[in-house]
């Protein structure tokens, strides 16, 4: 038996789908716990590369059988969409093989058209969210109206729910936020097309994760978004609406404390972040470019489901040790070493100031990183492309020590350091 959890260690992008697609090799069951279609995570094997915003990135194997779990909120037209494209590319997508929580919520229209008002009448305080509903839905949730998958087995019911739902919807639309209201007949039609084609996918996902365990199977679950965007960890409220930290697995699939075997936290050799919100080692200018690319390469910072420029800046050891401590990451995966190739020096983010004051962690948590300046330990870069290298021996040595450091700092190994998108471009340690 092993459970490994895959987490984002910074604010999401990490390349967790390219890491989980390396780990699932070895799984048995992969499974999504935690938000919804704000997620993209990128798979590339060969020449084919698939963009997956809600089924597991470990269905691109054959083996694995993907889980939905109750933690998430799912567009149904986004995940028939999904479903029918990665078909196109040839994979198997049947109730065999992707399971759905009936306890996992519903996003309809009315959450999306809700994301949007909201954000415009927010103004200059947005969040920059991905108007995907994300917020809505776990809003509905937790006000005990949302729409579970399980009432898509009762047409007659689901109908008059989503009825209820969407004449919610409309009256905020309407009173809140000055917008036109949702065509309401036109929406329940599509549903119920929806619900038909999904009711045979709708699953009891925690007993089937526990039978699994229980009979020596292994579970990879893979985080979406990343510890800073958690909704009670990150920089709120810049942050998204769920819980993708570790502990958001167990409650996001349904299992116990005390199954998980192995927590391991990706982080970008650099960091990133899309929408708004505090960046301590954010950077402009020529060295952000360089950074985040022009949007030529595939792998350039811009968002795999907005589009959005990321935001770029220097790696931030005093949150990466943050998302240690709050995920319990048993080993690091640092991906895209291969951008940093070419800077004479490299800047790693120690400590913060404040006025007079240094700090070597954070004194109030992310939600206060506004009023920091990130202080810098400079080491030596490197020349060398190294793209092509598949062994720690190959590394140029800056390269190593600039991992190394990383390690001591952060007192974690590094297992695994990605060296492109590719699924072979990454050295195993
Ligand atoms: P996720 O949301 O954490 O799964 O990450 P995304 O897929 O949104 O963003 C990561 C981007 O980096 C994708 O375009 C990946 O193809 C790319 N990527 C991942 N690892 C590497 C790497 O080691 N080198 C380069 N150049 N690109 C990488
Ligand atoms: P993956 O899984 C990066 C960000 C949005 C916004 C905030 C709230 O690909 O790492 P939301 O739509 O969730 O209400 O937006 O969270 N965000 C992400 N940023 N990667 C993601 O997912 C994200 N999912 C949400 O940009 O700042
Ligand atoms: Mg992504």
């Amino acid at each position: 038996m092993s459970f490994t959890i895959v987490v984002g260690a910074q604010w999401g992008d990490e390349g967790k789908g390219r890491v989980v697609d390396l780990l699932a090799a070895d799984a048995d069951i992969v499974a999504r716990y935690c938000g919804g279609d704000n997620a993209g995570h990128t798979v590339t094997v060969g020449q084919k590369t698939f963009k997956l915003h809600l089924l597991p990135s470990g269905l691109v194997h054959e083996h694995p059988v993907g889980l939905l779990g109750n933690g998430m909120v799912i567009n149904p037209k986004t995940l028939l969409r999904e479903m029918e494209e990665v078909r196109q590319a040839g994979l198997v997508i049947n109730p065999e093989r992707l399971k759905i929580s009936h306890a996992a919520h519903l996003i309809t229209p009315g959450h999306i058209a809700l994301d949007s008002g909201r954000e415009k009448a927010r103004g200059s305080k947005m969040i920059g969210t991905t108007k995907r509903g994300i917020g809505p839905a776990y809003t509905t949730k937790v006000a005990r109206s949302g729409l579970r998958f399980e009432i898509l087995n009762d047409p007659d019911i689901f109908e008059s729910a989503l009825n209820d739902h969407l004449e919610d919807v409309n009256f905020q639309l309407m009173n809140l936020y000055q917008e036109e209201q949702l065509d309401k007949g036109q929406i329940i039609q599509d549903y119920l097309d929806f619900a038909g084609q999904l009711r045979p996918y709708i699953t009891e996902t925690g007993d089937y994760a526990h039978r699994a365990l229980a009979s020596g199977k292994s579970i990879l679950a893979e985080g979406a978004q990343g510890t800073l965007l958690d909704l009670d960890h990150g920089t709120y409220p810049y942050v998204t609406s769920s819980t993708p930290t570790a502990p958001g697995v167990l409650v996001g699939l349904g299992l116990g404390v005390g199954s998980v075997t192995r927590v391991v936290g990706v982080a970008k050799a650099f960091q990133t972040r899309v929408g708004e919100g505090p960046f301590p080692t954010e950077l402009t200018g020529d060295l952000a470019l360089r950074l985040r690319g022009t949007g030529e390469n595939d792998w350039d910072e811009f968002g795999t489901t907005t589009g959005r420029p990321r935001r770029v800046g220097w790696l931030d050891i005093v949150l990466l040790r943050y998302a240690v401590r709050v995920n319990g990451i048993t080993d690091l995966a640092l991906t895209k070493l291969d951008i940093l190739s070419g800077f004479e020096t490299l800047q790693i983010c120690t400590g913060y100031r404040k006025g007079e004051s240094i700090f070597s962690d954070l004194p109030l948590g992310p939600a206060s990183l506004g009023d920091f300046q990130a202080e810098y330990e400079e080491v030596p870069g490197w020349d060398e492309d190294i793209t092509s290298i598949r062994s720690w021996e190959e590394l140029p040595l800056m390269a190593q020590k600039y991992i190394n450091r990383i390690e001591e700092l952060t007192d974690l190994p590094i297992k695994l350091v990605s060296v492109g998108p590719e699924r072979s471009q990454v050295i195993m340690r």
